[in-house]
């Protein structure tokens, strides 16, 4: 791990002094790019971000640190009228794992808090601060890196893809009736939130996350959600499954809407972390939810798309996906690694001729088989930008959706058959948390 400030120095941007009229005078001028260490900075870093996303609640200024490990934020300095050297853009990170197909734990950088000041954005900032982040993770052989997008034309051009996506789930109270033979799983109790040993319990419960997209959520990620909560006016609460000392599962619920609560006939609940590492626990947190009185609607977002539960039902229609959107933008930043990390179907082989003009070491073909991975000269099947192969990476998205849309080239069919058995799941993956 790099510490301490580290420079980047000597790179040009384009710094543009706007007026009422755009744009008014481009010059290059130095930036500088820094690991930021002093709990003030990091501290200002966030503020940064803030500014970037407008619409996001301001955290307490004296606890932003808390929520950043340290080492892994970096910010772009630039002169400015006021300052010979201003943060204005930043980029952070905190060290975790991503479950892969297969089951490996894969040493990931969760990307979060990218921003650059509405003043200094389009000057290549965002694509220096990425890029050092990116060869930060190589530096500490961080396998994957990973994000949430605030927008979906940002991210490709680094080599990210969308790898994994996510549903809302409506289900209907009044017709939701549970068909007979559905399991019941255990006791669910109240936890109160607000409590340290709450956070703790959850915590534990969840490092027993298995299923693949699942990405570790380190102190950092506990404390700054337990800070949003804080702040927010909503009401929060959270059930875990099972007996005393063998939970394994939680849920965290708060109302949709409490603009005349009291005597409204359109009640709901929004569940916004579903934890179930047994299926126990997915049916007793799931039965619990549905028990509550006043509701008309519990909604489960986010929930994986091949989630079922309307088949849990005597009426399938009692459950609608109110949406799906984008949920894990995945990057891999060792190819060789990552390939060999995921496991694969047997009974074919395939040669990925990959292109990666950020991290151009990860250029060239692979040939992969449930046999392992290895680089190899012979002419490949299918040629691909190394963002196209993240999206097929944890099996979300077939090749030959890539083909169809012409995101990749084909060069044999046999090949993209081959790849989409290879690298196909039983299971869509699926993430769960927003960080
Ligand atoms: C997104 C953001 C960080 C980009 O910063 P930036 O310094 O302007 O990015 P760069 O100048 O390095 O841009 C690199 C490229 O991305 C493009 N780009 C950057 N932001 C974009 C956006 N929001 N939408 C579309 N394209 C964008 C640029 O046009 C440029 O394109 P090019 O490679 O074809 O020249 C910045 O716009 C921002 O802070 N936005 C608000 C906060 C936000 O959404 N953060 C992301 C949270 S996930």
């Amino acid at each position: 791990m790099r510490n301490g400030f580290f420079l980047m120095v000597g790179r040009l941007v384009r710094v543009a002094a706007r007026n009422r009229d755009g744009p008014a005078s481009v010059e290059p001028v130095n930036h500088e790019i820094r690991v930021l260490t002093d709990a003030q900075e990091i501290g200002r870093s966030l503020d940064v971000f803030l500014t970037a996303m407008v619409g996001l609640p301001r955290a307490d200024p004296d606890k932003q640190h808390e929520f950043m490990e340290p080492g892994r934020t970096v910010g772009a300095y630039v002169p400015t009228p006021s300052s010979p050297d201003r943060l204005v853009g930043t980029a952070s990170a905190f060290t975790s794992w991503m479950v892969v197909p297969g089951g490996k734990k894969v040493p990931q950088a969760a990307v979060t808090d990218v921003g650059v000041l509405p003043t200094h954005t389009r000057r290549g900032l965002a694509s220096a601060l990425v890029r050092h982040q990116l060869e930060q993770c190589l530096g500490r052989r961080e396998v994957i890196a990973s994000l949430r997008a605030s927008e979906g034309t940002i991210y490709e051009r680094w080599g990210f893809g969308i790898a994994s996506n996510v549903a809302a789930v409506e289900i209907s109270v009044p017709r939701a009736q549970f068909r007979e033979g559905v399991p019941m799983g255990g006791d669910v109790r109240l936890i109160d939130l607000r409590e340290r040993s709450a956070q703790d319990l959850l915590a534990r419960i969840y490092t027993g996350a298995n299923w693949v997209g699942a990405i570790d959520r380190p102190s950092y990620w506990w404390r700054a959600r337990a800070h949003m909560r804080q702040l927010s006016s909503d009401h929060y609460y959270a059930v875990v499954h099972g007996i005393p000392g063998h939970e394994d599962g939680f849920a965290i619920y708060m109302p949709e809407d409490t603009t005349a609560w009291f005597r409204s006939t359109d009640r709901g609940i929004v569940v916004g972390d579903f934890v179930a590492n047994t299926s126990r626990a997915h049916f007793g947190l799931l039965r619990y939810l549905l028990s509550i009185d006043l509701l008309q609607r519990v909604i489960l977002d986010p929930m994986p798309v091949d989630h079922s539960i309307e088949k849990l039902f005597t009426d399938e229609r009692a459950v609608g996906v109110r949406g799906v959107r984008d949920e894990t933008w995945l990057r891999l930043v060792d190819v060789q690694a990552a390939l060999s990390a995921r496991s694969y179907r047997t009974g074919a082989q395939v040669i990925l001729q990959v292109k990666d003009d950020l991290l151009r070491q990860n250029s060239g073909r692979y040939l992969i088989s449930a046999d392992g991975v290895a680089r190899t000269e012979q002419p490949p099947d299918i040629t691909l930008d190394v963002a196209q192969l993240a999206c097929a990476y944890l099996g979300g998205t077939e090749f030959w959706q890539l083909a169809q849309a012409g995101r990749i080239a084909v060069h044999k069919d046999a090949g993209l058959t081959a790849a989409d058995h290879l690298f196909g799941l039983r299971r869509a993956p699926f993430s769960g948390t927003m960080f």
